[in-house]
């Protein structure tokens, strides 16, 4: 018998390790995976390039016309990279700057309507795990598996300055802290989609967890779904 393809949702705040849980529980379910923040840090990195004033409203309008995104396999890494106008920029949209920036220009409602369409076409055929911070909510509030990821802030941030120290051995802990906080404080308060938990969404904490331990259970909730 044919298993049944299924959406599934991931949302939950800055480094929780949302992405990192979707791409390994894709892998597993054989399911294609999609990093949402991704296509707001692009669309960030090309206003930041081309110097677009977002609270212009028609320059946003008129520069999100210019942009298209898509995600490209890298046979070297074994996951898809994030592309901006036919550009690898998988490694740029990570930068602090990029971070900096890109939770304001995320809660433009244009920009959103931009990548939520194209978030939708993705899952058209199901068969899909995303993350984000809206897409239990608002990309896929039919989704059939919700998983919202928490962890402790000391544990985000430590994780999170982790990761950019082994790039940038400059970087400090407050510099980190302070960003996630912002980021929390803006993705949370913004009128358009703001994060919250779907009421049916599945509450996963992973302070304590290893990467191992939350792939195992998020797998059992998508293999109940999947056979229900
Ligand atoms: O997941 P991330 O940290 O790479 O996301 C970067 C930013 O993009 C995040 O601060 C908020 C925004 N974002 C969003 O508004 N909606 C999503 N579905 C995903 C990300």
């Amino acid at each position: 018998m044919k298993k049944k393809a299924i959406i599934i949702t991931l949302d939950g705040y800055s480094s929780c390790g949302k992405s990192t849980l979707a791409r390994q529980l894709a892998n597993k379910l054989n399911y294609v995976f999609i990093d949402s923040g991704a296509m707001y840090r692009a669309i960030t990195l090309y206003f930041l390039r081309n110097h677009i004033n977002w609270e212009d409203l028609d320059a946003v309008k008129n520069a999100l016309t210019e942009i298209s995104l898509s995600f490209q396999y890298n046979e070297h890494t074994g996951i898809s990279d994030m592309y901006l106008n036919d550009e690898n920029v998988e490694a740029l949209i990570r930068d602090m700057l990029v971070s900096e920036h890109v939770s304001a220009v995320s809660a433009l409602k244009d920009v959103r309507e931009f990548a939520v369409a194209q978030q939708q076409e993705m899952g058209r055929k199901k068969g899909i795990v995303m993350d984000g911070r809206d897409i239990g909510t608002a990309v896929f509030p039919r989704a059939e598996l919700k998983i919202f990821v928490t962890a402790d802030p000391a544990v985000r941030v430590e994780r999170r300055f982790k990761e950019l120290y082994a790039k940038n051995p400059n970087i400090t802990i407050e510099e980190v802290r302070n960003n996630l906080e912002m980021r929390d404080y803006i993705d949370s308060n913004r009128e358009f989609s703001p994060l919250r938990k779907a009421d049916d969404a599945i509450i996963l904490d992973n302070s304590n967890l290893t990467r191992e331990e939350q792939l195992r259970i998020a797998l059992d909730w998508a293999h109940e779904k999947i056979n229900a």
